[in-house]
């Protein structure tokens, strides 16, 4: 799948799409709290999802290799880096939750994940989290037309690594638009001035995976989807999907109960 530009229709579709995503996130956000199962949050993501007329990406996604996925977002506890599938195991308290939301309206796709502190949370969880927040918005800040992926990739590992932390490096951020995953990868680690220029019109996620411990992942059991952090150490997920504009760059996932950029972003 080779890289799109989206022309003046094509963003304001995936303005929309990426708006109702982040809007799913905001519905859900009261519901995340002790005693909820995922399950349950999936439920209610399928409910609101229905309520906007969009669907879920997710929902029987099935790329060469994978079973078919069986919910309408992902929800990641902990240890497990991605891919989480709803279970009827309630959160409880001093849980972190990656709740990753991917919808489509009119045929685009809008993908977006936050992270949530279930009840009170160890300093260590609610600095990972923090930190992953960070890492997100230190590439987002980069883009601009004639900048590399690799400066992107740099940027984020280089805030994270210098915090002790370390990037994932199995799954990447992604071009998207009329398909869920495009052209290019947006690898979350790397070297400047390497790898594709980026250019005006493109639309890609920034979705770092940043674990506590070390980097290494592996499957959890057999579903096929969940992926853990091979120390069991805590890991956390941010994700926004942006538009490159001929200045800079157009964040198309937030919503009023995204939180806000950190103060050094200023564009
Ligand atoms: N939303 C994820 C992403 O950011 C992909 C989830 S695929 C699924 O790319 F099948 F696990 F849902
Ligand atoms: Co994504
Ligand atoms: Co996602």
């Amino acid at each position: 799948m080779s890289i799109t530009y989206k022309d003046a229709d094509g963003i304001q579709g995936m303005r929309t799409a990426c708006r109702l995503a982040a809007d799913v996130l905001d519905y859900l956000t009261p519901h995340i709290k002790p005693g909820v199962t995922t399950r349950e949050i999936d439920r209610l993501a399928a409910e609101c999802m229905k309520q906007q007329g969009t669907t879920s990406a997710t929902l029987g996604y099935q790329p060469a290799g994978y079973p078919a996925y069986p919910a309408s977002l992902c929800t990641s506890v902990n240890h497990v880096v991605c891919h989480g599938i709803p279970n009827d195991k309630p959160l409880k308290k001093g849980d972190v939750v990656n709740v990753d939301v991917t919808v489509i309206k009119d045929g685009w796709f809008g993908d977006t994940s936050r992270m949530y502190l279930v009840g009170e949370v160890s300093i260590a969880a609610k600095r990972l989290c923090a930190l992953t927040f960070e890492a997100m918005w230190h590439g987002i800040v980069r883009v601009k037309p004639g900048v590399r992926l690799g400066d992107i990739g740099y940027a984020i590992q280089k805030f994270a690594e210098s915090n002790g932390f370390s990037v994932v490096r199995e799954f990447c951020g992604h071009g998207i638009g009329r398909n869920f995953h495009e052209e290019p990868q947006v690898l979350h680690y790397g070297k400047p001035g390497t790898l594709e220029e980026i250019r005006p019109g493109m639309t890609f996620t920034i979705e770092p995976m940043i674990n506590a411990g070390r980097r290494d992942v592996k499957e959890f059991g057999s579903d096929g989807w969940t992926i853990v952090t091979k120390d069991h150490s805590l890991s956390a997920q941010w994700e926004h999907t942006v538009l490159v504009t001929e200045s800079g760059y157009e964040v198309l996932t937030l919503s009023p109960g995204a939180p806000p950029p950190p103060p050094f972003v200023n564009a």
